[in-house]
Parts: C-alpha cells; structure tokens; sequence
C-alpha cells in the first residue's frame, strides 16, 4: 500500500482565497435548446446526442454547465476559463487541452471545499498543469502514471525530476509523482478529497479495464468527493476501441454505480463550425492549428467533454 507523506511545508502564499461553493442541480438531464439535432455533413451524421448551434446563436448562449463539450466560446475574453488559463501560465492558442485542465480547476472550485488540508489524486496525469497548480493549493498532490513513455505525455523523467515539466515555481514536496495503473491505485480507501484524470481513461485497455479504473477512483475518493473526468466524445456515428460514443458515456460514466453527475446537465451543445472545420489528423499538416478543438480521425469526430461526478455515500 502506498504511504503518503503529509510532512509539507506551510502554506505559501500562493494560496488562493476561499473556493467558491455553489452547487448547480445534479439531474443529467438534457438542457432545451431553440436549436435541432445536427443533420450531419462531410463527416458523417452527427449523433443525435449532439445539438449543433449556427455560430452566432451560439454567441449568445451563456452555458452554466460544469458537464459539457469543449467549444470556442469558453475563450471569452476575461471570462472564468480563460482567467483559469491565465493562472495555468497557459498559452493563448485555443486547445482542448487549456480547455480540459481549466475546467477542472473551475468545477473543482465550484463544487469543493477544498483547501490546504486537502489531498488529491490525478490518474493518468502525465505532467498536466493541475498538478503543479494543485501542488500550491492543497496539502498532497498525487500524480500517478504508467510513466513509461518517453515520447508522449507518460514520460518517465516526470518519476524522479517532475520540476522540469513545471510551467510554474510550485511547492515541490506538496507533489509526489508514483508510477501506478489507473485500475489498480494502491491505496486505501477514502483516501483523497478529489480526484481528476483528464482525455487519459480511453487509453487504459478495454472497457472492462476502464470500469475498473473509476470504480477504484471512486474507492480512494471520500464519501461526497469529486472525480472530474474528460474524455473523448464521438459527434458523428463512428465507433472506436477508445472514443466514446454517447451511449457509451452514457453506460460508462452516468450510469457509473456509486457517483452521481454534479455541476449541471450534460450540455452537449456545439457550435456549427466545429463539426464542419475539424483539424483532420490523417490530412493537415499541422494538427496543433488553432482552433484546436474538433479532430477527425479513423473515420470518427471527436472532442472532449468534462464529466463531473461526485461520489454518493454507500
Ligand atoms: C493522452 S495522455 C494524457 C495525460 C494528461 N492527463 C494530460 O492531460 O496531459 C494519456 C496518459 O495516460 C497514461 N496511461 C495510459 N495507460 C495507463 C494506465 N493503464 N494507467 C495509468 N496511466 C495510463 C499515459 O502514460 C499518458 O500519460
């Protein structure tokens, strides 16, 4: 089993002030919309699942949602996402990625207590910027990976010098990076106040392996604690080993036994030019151009979507 050393250092006074409380209703329920199902174009029907909003309706749209697809009207300026980005030390350039490690922050905020007592897990984390922006926050940041990839996020050198992946100065011994698989934590139950793992659950094996892994999640999250999730949602009818169709997120992450979906309805609502221009990973040259939000690859059109779930009392 897995010790973590609660010998840290005092709070810096990097700390944020107190974490907003408010708690939008948990029925995942479906928002009304004044726009239809997408019809679908050159790639494919879109699910039904999926609302498709002219981009000029979508302007006007203030979504309240914490559950949601990433969409560029998130990049408002000085709106609450991109004053997270700006605290992440992130890059200007509109990815799902800022979009994915934001939102987590934001909902994590919205939905906790959490503070310099706190501890918290990523799984599947790479080196992502929460962790060193937690590593400031709370008392322990657990990071956990495989680690066993040199060439992708899993780098090993992130085990023995993670300071220099920091896009940030952060407390280093508030942060302990174990090589671990996400289906097997190795630690005790209600361990951690919240837990994240950000566009990393689809790559853990079968689906099988996946249960498994937000089923031990929810095993080292106290009662009442949060595990906000992103993975990738397929918009048109495309199946994948990895990607989720929405009857699958359904299964997998609504229906999960012992969590219930906080921050708000699913809001799977998506503006028209994202499902027309995705970046097509197999045709552009440069598949980092911005707006990167929307990919089109093995015959599927994805894009991320944040899930928060709160574990429930047994
Ligand atoms: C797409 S990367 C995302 C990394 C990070 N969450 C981020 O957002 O930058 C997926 C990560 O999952 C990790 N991974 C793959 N299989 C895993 C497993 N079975 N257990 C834990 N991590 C795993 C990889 O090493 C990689 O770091």
């Amino acid at each position: 089993m897995t010790k973590i050393s609660s010998q840290v250092k005092p709070l810096g006074n990097r700390l944020r002030g107190k974490l907003a409380r408010t708690i939008a209703p948990p029925s995942p329920v479906a928002p009304p919309s004044p726009v239809a199902p997408a019809a679908g174009g050159r790639f494919g029907p879109i699910s039904s699942a999926v609302i498709a909003v002219p981009d000029d309706v979508m302007r006007d749209i203030e979504r309240t949602s914490l559950n949601r697809l990433c969409t560029t009207s998130d990049w408002e300026a000085h709106g609450p996402l991109s004053q997270v980005m700006n605290e992440l030390n992130d890059s200007v350039c509109i990815h799902r990625k800022s979009w994915e490690y934001a939102l987590c922050i934001l909902g994590l905020r919205q939905l906790g207590e959490y503070g310099e007592t706190s501890k918290a897990i990523a799984v599947g984390a790479g080196y992502e910027r929460p962790l060193f922006h937690y590593a400031n926050e709370i008392q322990l940041m657990v990071a956990t990976d495989l680690y066993d990839n040199p060439d992708h996020e899993g780098q090993p050198a992130m085990l023995t010098s993670p300071e220099t992946f920091a896009p940030f100065e952060y407390r280093e011994d508030h942060l302990n990076v174990l090589r671990m698989s996400g289906d097997q934590l190795d630690f005790p139950d209600c361990e951690f106040d919240f837990a994240f793992c950000l566009s990393s659950i689809e790559h853990f094996g079968s689906r099988e392996t996946q249960r498994k892994s937000l089923a031990e999640m929810r095993r080292v999250l106290k009662p009442g604690g949060i595990a906000a999730i992103a993975t990738e949602l397929i918009l048109n009818d495309g199946t994948h080993d990895e990607y989720y169709t929405y009857a699958e997120l359904e299964e997998m992450f609504l229906k999960a036994p012992g969590f219930e979906l906080v921050g708000g309805d699913l809001d799977l609502r998506i503006q028209q030019s994202l499902l027309d221009y995705p970046v097509e990973l197999d045709r552009h040259r440069n598949t980092n151009a911005s707006p990167h939000i929307t990919l089109y690859t093995e015959g599927c059109l994805i894009t991320s979507v944040m899930l928060f779930l709160r574990r429930t009392v047994d």
